[in-house]
């Protein structure tokens, strides 16, 4: 089973930003924590803070089994992101440290969700594990 897992914009400085929203571990940490707990899984890591990159990187993807995306602040307004992961036929689930309907109002809102299979949000560091989870219990 192959995973891509794709990070958005200012995931790659965690460590600087809000511990109380997105917890005390950096990507990089984040990263080989998933690798950790899941062996059995081949996975392929990329950041970007370009709204671009990311587009590529969902066009390219075409050899998953599953996607994990966190589009960071791209989720509220990238209309483009949306449409980049409609159009693949590759299941992403959307996940966020935080819990981004307890924060401001203009996070409450995502406009990937729709075209995501689900969205985790709100376990920190584990809002990635648990997307692992879901593609687990879900291979054939
Ligand atoms: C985030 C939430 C977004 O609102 C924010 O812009 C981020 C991170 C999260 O993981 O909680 O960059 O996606």
């Amino acid at each position: 089973m192959k995973i891509l897992i794709i990070n958005g914009p200012n995931l790659n400085k965690l460590k600087v930003r809000s511990n109380e929203h997105y917890g005390h571990l950096s990507l990089s940490e984040i990263n080989s924590l998933i690798v950790e707990k899941f062996p059995q899984i081949e996975f392929e890591f990329f950041q970007s803070n370009s709204e671009g990159e990311i587009i590529n990187k969902l066009h390219q993807a075409t050899h998953y089994d599953g996607i994990i995306l966190n589009a960071g602040a791209y989720s509220h307004y990238s209309i483009a992101i949306r449409d980049a992961i409609e159009l693949i036929n590759i299941p992403v689930v959307e996940v966020h440290l935080s819990n981004i309907y307890a924060r401001e109002p203009f996070r409450q809102k995502s406009v990937i969700s729709k075209v995501c299979v689900g969205v985790i949000s709100g376990f920190k560091e584990y809002s990635y594990i648990l997307a692992v989870h879901f593609f687990l219990e879900n291979k054939n």
